[in-house]
């Protein structure tokens, strides 16, 4: 994998930009002054972005409002953006939903969708753009989970996703040797409002397994790997040595996630059942930040 050097003249796409890892790897890239696309389905959400990029430096910023599941809307932006830039130099694949129910009681609506998107609209979208990333010898970084190797009850649907991006990840960058370099960033627990956004239909009420990571570190991954592309690269060590313990003490790990999941993630207070993100996005939700970081908020709450 050869390093590339990002600026002025690189095009970067970033689906998934309204929110979270995507939206703080757009301002990310921006302050490197790069030419960016940022896609998600909420539009008002990504004008929001494209301010705050063009603020940052970016020297040119694109909307485009689609869902990852309509493949012609993507061959649309794509399209676009060959047209307006000339090409794309990084593709970085942050679009996902999320859910929690136990799995014989999930909706099948809920698992297809996770499915749908966080894996085959993924794929597919990465599949029309490889001949453009192609031509400018360009990078991929899908955006997996430490989830793409670890295990945990009530998120089984988007594990399998998450296991299907590292599958994927590892077979494609076989197929394209030489021509576009395919990279996975595995991030712990991250600060977005992922869990705000996430389907519930265990009954109770969901939170994020801490440590929780603040997401401008994932960004820095992912604009190091779009400069120095390698394989993989995990974010939040905390929860990523889990991944090379499990590989000689399986079971040790997956009865530890199991109890962690159910004692700390699932807790006690009631909650009614609903679809989060899954089919329909939520703007005002969208930031950054999550707002999950105990010290970060007990700090804040200090100063108020
Ligand atoms: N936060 C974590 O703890 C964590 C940990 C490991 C991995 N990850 C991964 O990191 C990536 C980013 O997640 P995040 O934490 O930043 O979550 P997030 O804040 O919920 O952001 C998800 C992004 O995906 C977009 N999206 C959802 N459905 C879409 C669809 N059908 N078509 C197009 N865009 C869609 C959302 O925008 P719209 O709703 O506007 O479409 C949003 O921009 C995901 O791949 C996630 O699996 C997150």
């Amino acid at each position: 994998m050869r390093r590339h050097s990002i600026g002025r003249d690189s095009v970067v796409v970033v689906m998934g930009a309204s929110s979270g890892i995507g939206r703080a790897a757009a301002h990310a890239f921006a302050r490197r002054g790069a030419r960016l696309v940022l896609a998600a389905r909420s539009s008002s959400s990504l004008d929001d972005v494209a301010g705050e990029c063009r603020a940052r430096g970016a020297a040119r910023v694109t909307t485009a409002p689609l869902d990852i599941t309509d493949a012609d809307a993507v061959a649309d932006m794509i399209a676009a953006t060959e047209r307006a830039y000339g090409g794309i130099d990084v593709w970085v694949s942050a679009s996902s939903v999320y859910g929690f129910s136990r799995f014989e009681e999930s909706p099948a609506h809920m698992v297809r969708r996770i499915l749908d998107v966080n894996l085959i609209g993924t794929m597919e979208a990465a599949r029309l753009a490889i001949p453009v990333l192609r031509r400018r010898r360009g990078v991929m970084i899908l955006v997996g989970s430490v989830f793409s190797e670890l295990a945990a009850p009530y998120v089984v649907p988007y594990v399998t996703s998450k296991h299907g991006i590292a599958g994927f990840a590892k077979g494609l960058r076989l197929e394209l040797r030489g021509q576009v370099d395919v990279c996975t960033v595995m991030p712990a627990t991250i600060d977005t409002p992922i869990h705000q956004h996430a389907a519930n239909h265990t009954g109770r009420k969901i939170r994020p397994l801490p440590p929780v990571v603040a997401p401008e570190r994932v960004a820095r991954a992912i604009v190091r790997l779009s400069r120095r592309p390698r394989r993989n690269r995990v974010v939040g060590r905390a929860q990523g040595v889990m991944v090379p313990i499990r590989r000689v003490l399986p079971g040790v790990v997956d009865a530890f996630t199991a109890r962690y999941m159910e004692l700390v993630g699932i807790r006690r207070s009631p909650q009614p059942p609903h679809d989060g993100t899954l089919h329909v996005p939520d703007p005002p939700s969208n930031t950054v930040e999550g707002g999950w970081r105990v010290w970060r908020r007990l700090w804040r709450g200090r100063r108020s």
